[in-house]
């Protein structure tokens, strides 16, 4: 076995060798059989045959710089074998060394390399196309499984022309071959505008050719990006919005289509292609922004209240919360929130404002206050919140069961819980509340989120001090019923 300093040797030795440096000296020859270039998971043996003109030389064979595994099996006085069963090192480094019985250090032999792959699949999906103003045919297909060999593709194109050229007998020779991967100028294609077109592959182990296509020159031709110019949108109702764009292809019997997305990233696009059903389309025009004028919130605002303190002669002070509505639903600014009281004598505002809490007294025999979103086009429908009857009195609706809270991990904390059992309605959702508790002479500060009733547990995230915090789940059966609320709550 060679020692350290001469491994360190054999490895620049061999970084010679795959470098391809030619004046390394061999003393004998090393060869793979059955060849040097062998399917994946092939059987394959190293041979080396040394011409130091010692028999039976001590022989250390290298793969990849390592020393290789399994017997090395003499074959005569001058020649060892090495088989490796089942090999699949897509490309590797062979070395052979050898040592006289009165030598001190191993001689190189010779070096080699040994490569494993595959055989080319047929290629599949080609697909050739033109664009309009480039004057060149570019084609693309599936190459399937890599060979992991040096593999050649060959694009052959064959003019079937008119029934006058498939007439003709010398249609073979009219097929031309470019080197696959390139665009074909449209030059050097002399056989009309009609041809039968295939992929060929091939490398050591083998070829093989994706099956032929139709080609028609004049359809393969995708247009000119169009540029969409604007669009604008009527006041009628329902309102109608069209989009203009620019042609920039020069072709006639262009066929465009439009798609464009809603909410979070609205954007617009067109593509065009010529009209015969198998012609390729243009890529997507760059998107295009555009916000519908402005209307009516299409929606009401989630809201919740806490409850202040009630007054002998009935009135009572609520703290209104209203969570700002999203872009889609508020269709323009939010200029403000109004709060109103409902009560058998009708309706009274009691806040008008900009903010996203207003504290407001409730009169007595108010049932419920009702919240609207309004921007400079309307205001939205209004969004509930249902008082209990009586000043503290909304207790009777049965609470959540099985409350858990888990710290999540460094900023979040998770909390589950069950629905009622005994609740013999479905509730509409839940309300979570939490309390971050004052430090240091900071205030309390209070956060509620809205859950979908089909949901049991919600991360909560953000300002928590994890030591200190309150955490209410209020469930909530109806908007319009009174005494619908119950709470559980820890700390
Ligand atoms: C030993 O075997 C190898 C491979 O079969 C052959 O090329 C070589 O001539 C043989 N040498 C002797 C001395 O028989
Ligand atoms: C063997 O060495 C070659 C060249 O350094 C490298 O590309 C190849 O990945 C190696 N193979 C294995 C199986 O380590
Ligand atoms: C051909 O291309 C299409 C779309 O790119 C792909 O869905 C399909 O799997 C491909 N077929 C083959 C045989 O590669
Ligand atoms: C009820 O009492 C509160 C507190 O004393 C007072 O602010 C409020 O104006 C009173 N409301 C009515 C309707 O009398
Ligand atoms: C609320 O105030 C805005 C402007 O400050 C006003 O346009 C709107 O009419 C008011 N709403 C009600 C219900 O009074
Ligand atoms: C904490 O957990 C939440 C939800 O489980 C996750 O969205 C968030 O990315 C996590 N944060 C960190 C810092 O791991």
């Amino acid at each position: 076995m060679a020692g350290s300093g001469e491994a360190l040797a054999l490895h620049v030795l061999l970084c010679c060798l795959c470098g391809g440096v030619a004046n390394i000296k061999c003393s004998g020859r090393v060869w793979i059989e059955p060849a040097p270039v062998v399917r994946m998971g092939s059987d394959v043996s190293i041979n080396c045959l040394s011409t130091l003109g010692c028999p039976w030389a001590k022989f250390l064979v290298l793969l990849n710089y390592s020393l290789a595994e399994g017997p090395l099996r003499p074959l005569n006085s001058s020649t060892v074998r090495l088989q490796l069963r089942d090999f699949r090192m897509p490309f590797g480094t062979v070395a052979c060394f050898a040592r006289c019985s009165d030598g001190e250090r191993h001689q190189l032999v010779c070096g080699t390399h040994v490569l494993a792959g595959y055989p080319p699949d047929p290629p599949g999906n080609l697909t050739c196309t033109i664009r309009e103003h480039s004057g060149c045919l570019a084609c693309t297909w599936d190459a399937g499984r890599p060979t992991h060999l040096s593999t050649r593709y060959a694009l052959h194109l064959r003019s079937v022309g008119t029934a006058v050229a498939e007439d003709a007998e010398e249609e073979e020779e009219e097929e031309e071959i470019f080197p696959a991967g390139l665009p074909v100028p449209l030059s050097a294609l002399r056989g009309g505008t009609r041809y039968s077109a295939w992929v060929q592959a091939s490398n050591v182990l083998g070829a093989a050719r994706s099956p032929p296509r139709r080609l028609d020159l004049q359809e393969l031709v995708v247009p000119a990006l169009p540029l969409v110019a604007g669009a604008e949108t009527t006041e009628t109702s329902p309102p109608t919005t069209t989009i203009r764009w620019k042609r920039q292809t020069l072709l006639e019997n262009v066929r465009c289509e439009e798609r464009h997305k809603a909410a979070g990233a609205p954007t617009w696009h067109v593509r065009c292609r010529l009209s015969p059903a198998d012609s390729p389309w243009s890529a997507w025009s760059t998107p295009f922004l555009y916000t519908t004028p402005e209307a009516a919130p299409a929606a009401a605002p989630d809201v919740w209240r806490r409850l202040g303190p009630a007054f002998s002669n009935g009135s009572r002070e609520v703290t209104v919360l209203i969570k700002p509505l999203p872009p889609r639903d508020a269709r323009g600014k939010i200029l403000g929130y109004t709060v109103s009281a409902e009560s058998p004598r009708g309706a009274t505002l009691l806040c008008n404002t900009s903010s996203t809490a207003c504290s407001v007294l409730v009169p007595p025999g108010a049932r419920a206050l009702q919240i609207t979103a309004h921007n400079s086009r309307g205001a939205s429908s209004p969004a509930s919140i249902t008082l209990g009857r009586g000043a503290g009195g909304q207790e009777d609706f049965p609470a959540p069961e099985a409350v858990e809270v888990k710290p999540e991990n460094r900023s979040g904390i998770s909390v589950a819980w069950q629905p009622p059992r005994r609740s013999g309605r479905s509730p509409l959702w839940f309300i979570v509340e939490w309390v971050s508790t004052a430090q240091y002479g900071q205030k309390e500060q209070y956060f509620w989120k809205k859950v979908p009733r089909q949901e049991t547990h919600t991360d909560v995230q953000g300002k928590i001090l994890r030591e200190s915090f309150r955490c209410l789940v209020w469930f909530i059966r109806t908007v319009y019923s009174p005494n619908m609320l119950e709470r559980q709550g820890f700390v």
